[in-house]
């Protein structure tokens, strides 16, 4: 084992104009930073401009460096937002765009909506079931009527902090104990 510090992806589940998923993934990462414990980046899918997936040939080359960044990181955190009680077509295309780059790496979920997301982050869990993804327990769920203002400006709770470092612990245990199988 070497000291060098994990890749952990906050990867934004919308590409949604108007959207506030960047606003939630600068707030985890801001969080995540101050822990010092990984090296923490926001991965946006809407800059992959990724196909849907099965119109282009397999080595189409947004797909390739979608897994290549996929594949330098050790665990994800996914922001995911509800839409239609699940999560985005943008994320599941994301998510079916890959595999081996996915397997045995951990992830945390950080959802929100009007039930805190809670119906989307559980159809994730088991999409990260089928890809070899081991997402942690810790789940901090942010409500659309409470931690945004007019549902839009987002303004969380102190209260998710705590959460928000609970599911950290557990990204980075599990990370770290999973990138012994990878090697
Ligand atoms: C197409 C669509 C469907 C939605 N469906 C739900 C839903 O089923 N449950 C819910 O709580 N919120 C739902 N919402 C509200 C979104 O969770 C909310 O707009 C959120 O801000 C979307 O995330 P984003 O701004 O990062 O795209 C929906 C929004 C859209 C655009």
């Amino acid at each position: 084992m070497t000291n060098e510090k994990l890749n952990i992806g906050i990867i934004l589940g919308s590409t949604r104009q108007g959207r506030v998923s960047p606003k939630v993934g600068e707030w985890v990462k801001g969080v995540a930073n101050k822990r010092g414990d990984a090296n923490y980046e926001i991965v946006d899918i809407a800059d992959y401009k990724l196909p849907f997936f099965g119109t282009t040939d397999v080595t189409d080359p947004a797909i390739a460096a979608w897994n290549e960044k996929l594949s330098s990181l050790d665990g994800f955190v996914f922001i995911v937002q509800e839409y239609n009680h699940s999560i985005t077509g943008a994320l599941k295309n994301a998510l079916d765009s890959a595999r081996e780059a996915w397997n045995n790496k951990a992830a945390g979920i950080v959802s929100y909506g009007s039930t805190g997301g809670a119906r989307a982050a559980e159809h994730l869990r088991g999409i990260c079931a089928e890809l070899l993804i081991a997402d942690v327990k810790t789940h901090p769920t942010l409500s659309l009527f409470t931690d945004f203002e007019n549902f839009t400006t987002f303004k969380p709770a102190e209260l998710h902090l705590n959460n928000v470092n609970l599911m950290l612990d557990q990204v980075i245990a599990w990370s770290g104990a999973l990138k012994t199988l990878r090697k």
